[in-house]
């Protein structure tokens, strides 16, 4: 029967006991990592959050300690006193912070006692997720988890300083809310009060924070939770962070300038990085005439290559094709890959872009004394050879084409370069490439529902050298708008926003919001619009992503304590579950068969 802590009370953590301490009295508590039993000696590996020391009983133990350690199975939790002393030469383990000393335990208190665990708490295990997820509380007691939340924890701590030391305010905004367009389905609360009616929780706090620079708070922050019911990738989950800002008065320059610093102050802190400011900047445009991506991972070459001025008119009909009707072929010289990209990785490689949406990729392969390509066949010497200048190519080069549309050549190369990347071992992973790319297009055009769609979300500000294009070529208009990308992940974005009533509701009416849905849904701000509004901007960043980043995981779910799987439910709880119908019942609510 449990008795408190049985007249123990800590001393130090684990990992902290140290050659200072030598002849003194530690009391530890924690987890028995690992017991070896010598017969007339008991060594315990005891963890806990800071490390592992190694405990021992032996004769000066007394018996009934002695006999009790004899019991202690792993993941047994217990509390022990004792002497800490330095161990003998061969006996020091390097690989442990406190492998030069151990401590003789005099006390020993078996606080409770533990089945098998699924899997070694250890660091670095290959257990499948799904176990882990399960287990989650058990997968947390590994110390590269436990690493992981500390790190975050002093990342959210930093974050939280240089805000504060640079006058924002943190300031909650509502969980409950109406629903803001972020581009995802929202997740939706039933209302017991209002039948029929729901809250949405929110995407960002995007309209709240714009709300606050009206009511004059000038510079706000928040670490605030999102929700968007989005299919989940390794770097999405539907419930994440955000560090959220906001700030008065100010443009685009301002708002990098005060991010680039607290970039540089969090990867200082905790990598000791010193990371160069400015970060380079990139127009959208240029970003996906260079990288083919709105993401672009600087680590490596590969840039693209525009081709369609070289191929015009050329006897591949393709390329011809492409070229005149208004589209675009472009390539990636892969510098001395001949030896390397075998006949069968080529086709692999004309497979993966399909999935890319290309109807084919086209190479060459130069070798000594030829080309081999698959359409050469088609070229006149002096086509191939301005195709061959133009990509810069030389003996042992691989030459790869894409011809579509910009949008599928920009994303089928840029796919590929990174997959290129990656299979040919071209990324220095030391490497901490930032970057700002700049001046996105202010709308998309959706295809399916035929209308225009905000690229960033509806509050953004167009450039003011644009504004003439809302009303003749929308399409045209580029936004003050701004992601700042690491590696090739898009690690927050943000903007200037519209502060004039007019312009908003002219975006509004632009996406295809009727004055009465406008009003509907947003009519708080149109109205909050007329009572002074301050010019403002701000930003938000992907608090999961930044640590994932930081302490180098594969996947946001190795950074935050409870994640979701595939499905977006939590394999520990069971969540999403069914609920008593006496619940559903006050809410109004009946569930319909839908499934037909
Ligand atoms: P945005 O939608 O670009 O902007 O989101 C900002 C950052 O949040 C992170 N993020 C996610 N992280 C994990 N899982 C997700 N499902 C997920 N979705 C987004 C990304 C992204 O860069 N209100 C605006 C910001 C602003 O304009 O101030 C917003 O939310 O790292
Ligand atoms: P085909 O004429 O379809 O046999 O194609 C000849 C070569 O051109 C093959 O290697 C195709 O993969 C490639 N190809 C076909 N369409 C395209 C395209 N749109 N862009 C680039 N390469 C293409």
């Amino acid at each position: 029967m449990q008795k408190g802590l049985a007249g123990l009370k800590r001393t130090h953590y684990c990992g902290e006991v140290s050659k200072n301490d030598v002849g003194g009295t530690v009391t530890l508590m924690g987890w028995a990592a690992r017991n070896r039993d010598l017969g007339g000696v008991i060594f315990i590996d005891l963890r806990d959050r800071a490390g592992i020391v190694q405990i021992v009983f032996n004769e000066q133990s007394g018996a009934d300690v002695f006999q009790l350690a004899e019991s202690v199975r792993g993941e047994y939790v217990i509390g022990a006193e004792g002497v800490v002393r330095e161990r003998a030469p061969e006996t020091v383990n390097a690989n442990i912070k406190t492998g030069e000393i151990e401590v003789v335990v005099s006390r020993l208190v078996i606080y409770s006692k533990a089945e098998t665990p699924p899997f070694y708490i250890e660091e670095g295990i290959d257990t499948n997720e799904q176990v882990r997820l399960k287990y989650r509380y058990l997968d947390l007691r590994r110390p590269d988890m436990q690493r992981n939340m500390i790190l975050r924890h002093k990342a959210c701590k930093i974050a939280r300083d240089y805000f504060d030391s640079h006058g924002f305010l943190e300031i909650e905004t509502p969980m409950l809310t109406k629903s803001t367009p972020e581009g995802a389905r929202d997740y939706l609360v039933p209302s017991r009060v209002h039948h029929g009616a729901f809250y949405a929780l929110p995407q960002s706090p995007q309209q709240y924070k714009q709300l606050l620079m009206l009511s004059g708070m000038d510079r706000y922050f928040q670490i605030a939770r999102c929700f968007r019911d989005e299919d989940l990738r390794a770097d999405r989950q539907p419930e994440f962070t955000q560090i959220d800002l906001e700030m008065s008065f100010v443009e685009t320059d301002d708002v990098i300038a005060v991010n680039e610093g607290m970039l540089a102050e969090m990867f200082e802190k905790t990598l000791g990085l010193k990371i160069p400011l400015p970060f380079p900047r990139l127009s959208y445009q240029e970003a996906m005439e260079r990288f083919g991506s709105d993401k672009p991972d600087t680590r490596f070459g590969l840039e693209l290559i525009q081709m369609t001025d070289v191929v015009a008119g050329c006897g591949f009909k393709v390329f011809a094709d492409v070229a005149a009707s208004g589209g675009s072929v472009r390539a990636i010289n892969v510098k001395g890959a001949a030896d390397k990209l075998s006949r069968r990785d080529l086709d692999a490689l004309v497979d993966f872009v399909k999935i890319y949406r290309a109807k084919g990729l086209a190479w060459f392969v130069v070798t000594e004394g030829e080309i081999k390509s698959p359409v050469t066949k088609f070229l006149t010497e002096d086509e191939t050879n301005a195709i061959l200048k133009r990509a810069n190519a030389e003996i042992g080069d691989v030459v790869l084409f894409v011809a579509d549309k910009d949008a599928i050549v920009f994303d089928a190369l840029g796919a590929l370069r990174s997959e290129l990347a990656r299979r040919l071992d071209l990324i220095d992973s030391s490497k901490f490439n930032f970057l700002w790319v700049t001046e996105f297009p202010l709308l998309e055009y959706d295809d399916a529902e035929k209308r225009y769609t905000a690229k960033h979300h509806p509050f953004t500000a167009p450039m003011d050298e644009d504004l003439g294009y809302l009303d003749t070529d929308p399409l045209k208009a580029r936004a003050k708008a701004y992601d700042v990308i690491l590696n090739g992940c898009e690690l927050g974005g943000g903007s200037i926003r519209i502060y004039d009533g007019d312009l908003q509701t002219k975006l509004f009416t632009l996406l295809g919001f009727t004055q009465e849905a406008a009003r509907e849904r947003f009519g708080h701000l149109l109205d909050a619009f007329k009572y002074g509004t301050p010019p403002h901007g701000g930003m938000a960043y992907g608090l999961d992503r930044l640590i994932m980043l930081l302490t180098g995981s594969d996947s946001i779910r190795d950074v935050m304590a409870f994640p979701k799987v595939q499905t977006a439910s939590e394999v520990m709880t069971n969540a999403p579950d069914a609920v008593d119908p006496k619940q559903l019942m006050e809410l109004g609510i009946k569930i319909a068969d839908v499934s037909l």
